[in-house]
């Protein structure tokens, strides 16, 4: 098992990855399930694969797991969800001491981690990533958000969870497609700041998405420690560090919003396609060679991701998808930074990026 250090100022925590922690959960969090009942939030999906094993586990340890169960999907992150979740632990008597548990993906931790920011002004919850995305990303570092009809995750909180537990055996359970999204997340911290990973991604990138668990552990492990030290130096997203974390995000949003953030194309097949349009697109600008550019979309397309705006056949020009960027988090008086880089493993936010020089970048991509 690996432990990672989250170095926030006041509230440092742990992220321990490794195979069966769920099956041992309560020693794990080590006397933070303070109480016999125990509030336990997940989606369907993973209640029908991991329920018994959390179930067997909590009860194992004399605690009654009261369960909140809700539908699989971005469209459980929503006010109504939120509101109900809030009523449903006041009703059990939640305290600011206590610790609900948030067994999921993304959504389930951001939906959870944001009831615990608001419950009596902010109780604990810990975080049981279940989803290789959420190991490596989203259960780390306190973002938790919900949706709204104006985008994705614009109503939120920063609100670091007590602990993290990374159980890679969860990963077995995870569809092939699901685990390469979850992957282009592992392959973003080689790009933001490591070449050397970024060569171990190309090196091992297959083999551990086959399902080889050293190589897992090590990927997983990997990009935690990655993601603490940034999110340790800027917790708030306020020195610029951690907007290096969303890489490829905003040419990713742009593809999900104008796909309906359907199944079409997951959050991370999204962020994908969107690193490889950073890295042409700072390319195009003279900041990377071109060759770069050319193996950061090869990287993907070799590991059997869609790497090519062109092979969404879309049906929009690039002045519509830049048109979504202008919901983008990061606007700022009315200009948009961008994440460009200037070879793998060295990525800056630009500020001087005009959107209409992002929309024939993209128009050309589109036609490729
Ligand atoms: N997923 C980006 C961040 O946590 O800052």
């Amino acid at each position: 098992m690996a432990v990672i250090p989250v170095d926030i100022a006041g509230r440092p925590y742990e992220v321990r990855v490794g195979a069966g922690l769920l099956a041992e959960l309560v020693p794990h969090c080590r006397g933070r399930l303070r109480k016999p009942d125990v509030a336990i939030v997940t989606d369907e999906n993973v209640y029908r694969h991991w329920g018994a094993v959390v179930q067997t586990a909590l009860h194992d340890a004399g605690h009654t797991p009261h369960w909140r169960i809700l539908p699989a999907g971005e469209g459980t992150k929503s006010w109504d969800e939120l509101s109900r979740m809030v009523d449903w632990l006041l009703d059990l008597g939640i305290e600011r001491g206590d610790h609900i548990l948030a067994l999921g993906g993304g959504v389930i931790g951001d939906l959870t981690g944001f009831a615990a920011s608001i419950v009596k002004r902010g109780c604990n919850f810990i975080q049981l990533p279940t989803s290789l995305l959420a190991q490596v990303d989203s259960s780390v570092g306190g973002k938790t958000a919900i949706n709204t009809p104006a985008g994705k995750n614009l109503v939120g909180a920063f609100h670091q969870p007590s602990l993290v537990l990374a159980d890679l055996a969860v990963l077995d359970t995870l569809s092939e497609r699901e685990l390469r999204a979850g992957y282009a997340e592992v392959v973003k911290y080689g790009l933001i700041g490591d070449l050397d990973f970024f060569h171990w991604c190309d090196e091992h990138g297959a083999a551990m998405l086959a399902g080889d668990a050293s190589l897992r552990e090590y990927a997983v492990a990997y990009s935690v420690a990655a993601k603490a030290k940034i999110v340790a130096e800027d917790e708030y997203e306020t020195t610029g560090k951690r907007a290096l974390l969303n890489l490829g995000h905003t040419f990713g949003h742009a593809l999900e919003a104008e796909t309906h953030y359907s199944d079409f194309l997951l959050h991370g097949e999204a962020v994908a396609i969107g690193m490889a349009l950073a890295a042409r697109y700072s390319a195009r600008r003279g900041l990377m060679p071109r060759a770069s550019a050319e193996h950061v979309a090869g990287h993907f397309a070799a590991v059997g991701m869609k790497s090519e705006l062109s092979a969404l056949r879309l049906d929009c020009d690039g002045r519509d998808l830049v048109a979504h960027m202008l919901h983008d988090k990061k606007m700022d008086a009315g200009t948009l930074p961008f994440l460009l880089m200037r070879g793998i493993g060295e990525t800056f936010l630009a500020k001087d990026v005009e959107l209409d020089d992002v929309a024939a970048f993209l128009e050309e991509e589109l036609r490729r």
